[in-house]
């Protein structure tokens, strides 16, 4: 979610450290109007070895399936 223009993690803080070392992230987030920002980089400054990927910004009332389709093709990356 998009909340005065940028994003709001639920794992910000000290503690996320080395825990996605190695891993991709790949951010969404949906909102009003604004678009994803600087989230990306906000989150590969605190997720350190970690790749982040572009990722996207959905709007607010995008379906549940849409967003399946969307992040069940970084799945298949993934694997
Ligand atoms: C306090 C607050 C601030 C928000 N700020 C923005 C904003 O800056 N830009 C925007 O496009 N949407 C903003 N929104 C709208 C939310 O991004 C939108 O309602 C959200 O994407 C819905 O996601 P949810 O269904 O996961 O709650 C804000 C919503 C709230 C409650």
């Amino acid at each position: 979610m998009i909340y005065f223009n940028t994003e709001r993690g639920i794992f910000y803080g000290k503690s996320v450290g080395g825990l996605f070392f190695g891993k991709t992230i790949v951010p969404f987030a949906t909102s009003g109007s604004s678009g994803i920002g600087d989230s990306g980089k906000n989150l590969a400054a605190i997720a350190k070895g970690a790749r982040v990927e572009e990722g996207a910004r959905f709007k607010a009332n995008i379906s549940e399936d849409k967003l399946r389709e969307w992040a069940g093709a970084w799945m298949q990356v993934a694997d």
